[in-house]
C-alpha cells in the first residue's frame, strides 16, 4: 500500500488534501504541533528524523510561510520554511526513492508583461516570500528528481479566511469598496490543487515510465481576473446565492496597487500558463468562477 506524508495539514491546501489523498493509500498527516511526529519546519533534524521514521513513498508539503508581507521583517524564518526544510524533505525522500510534492507561487515573477508565465520562464521574485520560495523549488529539484512541483496563485478555500469572505465583509459594512485593478490572475480552490495532486500522484507512482512526468508545473484555475473584477464577481454571485444578504456598499471603485502601500511587493501580471500540466496530466482546469462560486454557496 502506498505511504502518504503529508505536511502542514491544517491549512487551506493540506486540509483539502486530507480528503482527497486518502483513498490513496496510507495518510499520515501531520502540522507544526503534531506530537507523534515532528512536523515543525523550523526543527530541520526533526523533519528528517520523520521522514526516516515514517518511510513513506510519497511526501506532500504543504506547509509554508505563506505571510508574505511578515516575511519582510523575518527573512531567515521564511526561508527555513520556504526553502531548507523543503531540501531536507527532498534529500530524505531521495534516500528512499520516493516522491515529493511541493507547491510554488506566481510570486517567483516580477510581474512584468502581460503574458501568461510558463514553466522555462526567468523567475525574478519582487519579494522575501517568492524569492525563497525560488529558492525551495531550486533545492528541491537538485536534491530529488522525483519531484512535482505545482506553482499556483490567488489560493482560497471556504475553510479559513479569504480574500472573497473580507469583501463581504466589508461591502456589508461600509457604501463603497475600493479594490486594486492592475495584479492580474487566477483564484484557484485548495480543493481544485488538492484534487489535481491526487490525480498527478496516482499517475506519476502506477504509471511504468512515471518518472518521465517530474517536474515544474503551473497549475491555476482556467481564465484570468484583477482583485478589483474578482470582488466584483463575488458580490454579485453572493446575491444571486443568497437575495436577503444585506450589501451596503453600492459601489465598488478600481484602485492601483500604489493605493494600498505594503511590505512586500506584488507581481502585476501573476498570468500562469498551465498548458503543460493539462497535456502531462490529461486533464482540464475549470473556470476561476466556478470554483469561487461554489465557494461562495458552501460559506453562505
Ligand atoms: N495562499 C496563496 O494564495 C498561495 C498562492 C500561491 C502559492 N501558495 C502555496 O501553496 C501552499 C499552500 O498554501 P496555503 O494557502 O494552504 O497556506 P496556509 O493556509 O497559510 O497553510 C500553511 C501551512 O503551513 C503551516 N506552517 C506554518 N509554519 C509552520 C512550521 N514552522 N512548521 C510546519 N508547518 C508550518 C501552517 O500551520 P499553522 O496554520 O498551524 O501555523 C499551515 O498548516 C504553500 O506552499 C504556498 O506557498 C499559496
Amino acid at each position: 500500500m502506498t505511504r502518504i506524508l503529508l505536511l502542514g495539514k491544517g491549512g487551506q491546501v493540506g486540509w483539502e488534501l486530507q480528503r482527497s489523498l486518502s483513498p490513496l493509500g496510507e495518510l499520515i498527516a501531520l502540522d507544526h504541533d503534531s506530537t507523534n511526529f515532528c512536523g515543525d519546519f523550523s526543527n530541520l533534524a526533526g523533519l528528517a528524523e520523520t521522514v526516516r521514521a515514517v518511510r513513506p513513498d510519497v511526501i506532500v508539503n504543504a506547509a509554508a510561510h505563506t505571510a508574505v508581507d511578515k516575511a519582510e521583517s523575518e527573512p531567515e524564518l521564511a526561508r527555513t520554511l520556504n526553502a531548507l526544510a523543503p531540501e531536507v524533505l527532498a534529500m530524505e525522500a531521495a534516500k528512499l526513492g520516493a516522491w515529493l510534492v511541493h507547491y510554488s507561487t506566481d510570486y517567483v515573477f516580477d510581474g512584468s508583461g502581460d503574458k501568461p508565465w510558463v514553466e522555462t520562464d526567468t523567475p525574478g521574485p519582487l519579494s522575501v516570500y517568492g524569492a525563497t520560495k525560488w529558492e525551495g523549488e531550486q533545492l528541491i529539484a537538485a536534491a530529488n528528481p522525483r519531484h512535482l512541483i505545482f506553482r499556483t496563485s490567488w489560493v482560497y478555500a471556504a475553510r479559513g479566511g479569504n480574500f472573497a469572505k473580507t469583501m463581504l465583509r466589508l461591502a456589508q459594512e461600509r457604501d463603497r469598496l475600493t479594490v486594486i485593478n492592475d495584479q492580474i490572475g487566477a483564484p484557484t480552490g485548495a480543493d481544485l490543487l488538492a484534487d489535481v495532486t491526487a490525480h498527478a500522484i496516482r499517475q506519476v507512482t502506477r504509471q511504468p515510465d512515471g518518472d518521465n512526468d517530474a517536474g515544474l508545473y503551473h497549475l491555476v484555475a482556467s481564465g484570468q481576473t484583477s482583485w478589483f473584477d474578482y470582488a466584483k464577481h463575488v458580490l454579485a454571485q453572493a446575491q444571486l446565492v443568497q437575495p436577503t444578504l444585506q450589501i451596503k456598499a453600492q459601489q465598488v471603485d478600481p484602485v492601483p496597487t500604489s493605493a494600498f502601500p505594503t511590505p512586500a511587493t506584488r507581481p502585476h501580471n501573476s498570468r500562469l500558463d498551465t498548458t503543460k500540466l493539462q497535456a502531462t496530466f490529461g486533464l482540464t482546469l475549470p473556470a476561476w468562477q466556478a470554483g469561487v462560486n461554489r465557494m461562495l454557496v458552501e460559506i453562505l
